[in-house]
């Protein structure tokens, strides 16, 4: 049984639904601290069956044996963690005692148990501003803030577990940038307030939630002079962790894998694909570069394509018309 933590956040809950679609036995624990409990309903109507659940705060050690106890868990996917860059400048502290703690209870309680397998959801913020694009895995590592830093800090925490027990078999798994939802829209990405990313702001502007986007900076050196990113729909994402289970279930080690397409489209290509697609006009208004923003930022994938069997498959297309779908058929969220 897979034990996947966060599954009821963002990609938790797409790669729950796939695992389950594929005949994984899964388990979800979740706080609730930035997801909501409909999330699991809507699960278990898309997959018509009930699916374990147990609500709990992943550094609470005695409640986490506890489920190590009642269930049979062998492998372990960990997405639990806070992820708001900008709140983690404010309150660096929370972050290092959520994302950090978290991981250092999983990993106790993991190896008390002999579970030694496990998926860890880190990020290309690991790589900071790269001085070359598209990234490859062994490119320097640096961080800008302190939510990238519960990242690189965990990455290293967990090279250093494997090297104290070579048993472990642990995929980094260094996400661009996930959008889109599932085609059903059911489920999908659900920001609190005001969207700090760009897709879910540029669906809130097409509903009317919002007036209209603010483009941070058009004096890049990029095509159009918008920053550059390469967006991943989520459940070509969500399937590089089934793909990452399968290669933990034949060896031990600790690898990292770049999870985008690598393709990077500017923010004007994705507002003109996404005007295209839904038939929707996103108003839009340069203002300066956001701090801490950099110019570009794609993946080279081969490394997952290879020793992963896995690529990306979904279109910038199909990712504006999933993330719409999505949004309109829950102006409110989760709600
Ligand atoms: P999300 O916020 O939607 O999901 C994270 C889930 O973890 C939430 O449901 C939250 O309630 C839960 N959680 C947080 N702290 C917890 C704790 N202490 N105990 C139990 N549950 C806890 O985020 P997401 O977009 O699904 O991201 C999943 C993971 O991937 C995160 O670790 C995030 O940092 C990482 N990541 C996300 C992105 C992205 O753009 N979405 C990019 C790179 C990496
Ligand atoms: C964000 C996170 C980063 C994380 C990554 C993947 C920040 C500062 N960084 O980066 O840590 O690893 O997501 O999830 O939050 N943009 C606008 N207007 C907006 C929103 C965004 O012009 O309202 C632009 C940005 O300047 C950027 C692009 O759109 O060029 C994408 O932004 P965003 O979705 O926030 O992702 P990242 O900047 O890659």
């Amino acid at each position: 049984m897979i034990l996947i933590t966060g599954g009821t956040g963002f990609i938790g809950s797409h790669t729950a639904l796939l695992l389950l679609e594929n005949g994984y036995e899964i388990v979800i624990v979740d706080n609730f601290v930035n997801s909501s409990r409909e999330v699991l309903k809507r699960l278990e109507r898309l997959i018509g069956a009930s699916i374990p659940f147990v609500e709990l705060d992943l550094r609470d050690e005695e409640a986490l044996e506890q489920l190590f106890m009642t269930y049979n868990i062998d492998s372990v996917i960990h997405f639990a963690g806070l992820k708001a860059v900008g709140e983690s400048v404010e309150k660096p502290l929370y972050y290092y005692e959520n994302n950090i703690g978290s991981t250092l209870v999983l990993c106790k309680v993991m190896e008390k148990f002999g579970v030694m397998k496990l998926v860890f959801s880190s990020s290309a913020t690991v790589y900071g501003a790269p001085e070359l694009v598209p990234i490859v895995e062994n490119t320097p590592l640096h961080s800008t803030n302190p939510y990238g830093r519960t990242k690189l800090m965990v990455e290293e925490i967990l090279k250093d577990l494997y090297i104290s027990n070579p048993n472990w078999s642990i995929a980094l798994l260094r996400y661009f940038n996930p959008i889109g939802a599932h085609e059903s829209g059911e489920i999908g990405e659900n920001p609190n307030g005001t969207p700090n990313n760009l897709m879910p702001y540029i669906t809130q502007v097409a509903i009317g939630k919002r007036k209209e986007l603010y483009i941070f900076g058009n004096d890049y050196p990029t095509m159009d002079g918008t920053g550059v990113r390469d967006y991943i729909h989520v459940t070509d994402l969500a399937y590089g962790h089934v793909k990452a289970l399968e290669k933990l279930n034949k060896s031990t080690g600790i690898d990292a894998y770049n999870l985008g397409t690598g393709k990077g489209y500017s923010v004007l290509e994705v507002v003109k694909t996404f005007e295209h697609v839904t038939g929707v006009s996103i108003p839009y208004k340069f203002v300066k570069r956001r701090p801490g923003d950099i110019a570009e930022c794609y993946a080279d994938p081969s490394k997952a394509n290879k020793e992963l069997k896995w690529e990306a498959k979904k279109t910038l297309e199909d990712m504006c018309q999933d993330s719409w779908r999505w949004q309109k058929k829950n102006p409110e969220g989760f709600c």
